[in-house]
């Protein structure tokens, strides 16, 4: 299986909110991150058919998705980001409308909620109102929804976003028991969510694909680039000025940070193992660094 995208675009008015993007996606975890307004949401719509592309074509195994039409809506599933629930529902009837809405058998359907429940560990929850629901619960069962017709194709607009951290390691455990036989894109801030089980992960900015790459790919690119300072907190400014600064940690008069330089920053300074947080400091501080001159040059 797999899911080509050539030459993907999606303009606003005359701002491009995703710029030309090309990716062969198969079987396994992908993960998708940039900064606000870099276009996640955006590319998602579009693979979940719900956003047409201003230009540029989607393909499941070669056969354009446009020209699939339904057929390919029976083989996907989606969280969107802002995802809206009618309060007044249970988890269980809510599970049972999407279940119909996507025309499974009430009887199928019936046992795949129960194991859908587990699953997001919402069992207990079965049928309270959903308007009683936590922020996480209701991602929680935003994520059982995408999941009830058992897609091939898994899309999911930041799936983890006010999961607390021991139902983070649940959704990670989850996503890579299941991941084995199709694929699943997510979009996170967080990128510990996809370290350990995405196969590739696919960086935006500003509409446009910069990086599809393996963790591993990534982190050797970012070897010897990572290091550990420790300043005179009255220096950390000059050391903003001159290097990508990410962590700083105040310890008294000093202050520690985490720095992107391709050379050694400074002669005290400690080079250290990265890690694939560190690409948001990597492929973002120099643009937020431009931004904060624009700014300047506004004032
Ligand atoms: N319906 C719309 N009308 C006009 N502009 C839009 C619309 N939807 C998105 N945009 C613009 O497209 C760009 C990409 O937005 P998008 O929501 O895809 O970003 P994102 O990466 O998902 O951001 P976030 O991390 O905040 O969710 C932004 O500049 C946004 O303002
Ligand atoms: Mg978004």
């Amino acid at each position: 299986m797999k899911l080509t995208i050539s030459g993907l675009s999606r303009t606003y008015k005359d701002k491009a909110a995703i710029d030309d993007v090309s990716a062969e996606l198969t079987a396994g975890v992908y993960g998708l991150v940039g900064p606000n307004g870099a276009g996640k949401t955006t590319l998602m719509r579009m693979l979940a058919d719900v956003l047409k592309p201003s230009q540029g074509t989607i393909q499941l195994d070669d056969e354009d998705i446009r020209f699939m039409d339904y057929r390919y809506r029976e083989l996907i599933g989606y969280l969107p980001q802002d995802c809206e629930f009618y309060s007044y529902f249970t988890a269980n009837r809510f599970l049972k409308y999407v279940s119909a809405l996507k025309g499974l058998n009430e009887k199928h359907a019936k046992g795949k909620i129960d194991d859908l429940l587990r699953l997001v560990n919402l069992s207990k929850e079965k049928h309270k109102k959903i308007g009683s629901f936590s922020g996480g619960m209701k991602r929680r069962l935003g994520i059982a929804q995408a999941l009830l017709n058992d897609p091939k194709v898994l899309i999911l607009d930041e799936p983890t976003s006010g999961l607390d951290p021991k139902e983070r390691v649940r959704f990670r455990n989850l996503l890579s028991d299941i991941s084995e036989d199709r694929i699943v894109i997510l979009s996170t801030h967080i990128i510990s969510d996809i370290e350990y089980i995405a196969k590739e992960v696919l960086v935006l900015k500003e509409g446009k694909l910069i990086i599809q790459e393996t963790p591993e790919k990534i982190l050797h690119e970012l070897n010897d680039k990572v290091w550990h300072v420790t300043v005179p907190a009255h220096e950390i400014n000059l050391l903003e000025q001159r290097f990508t600064v990410g962590n700083l940690m105040r310890k008294g008069k000093e202050v520690e940070a985490r720095i992107i330089s391709e050379t050694k920053p400074l002669p005290t300074a400690v080079v250290q193992t990265p890690r694939l947080e560190d690409i948001y400091l990597y492929y973002f501080g120099e643009s937020l660094d431009e931004y904060d001159e624009e700014m300047e040059a506004f004032k």
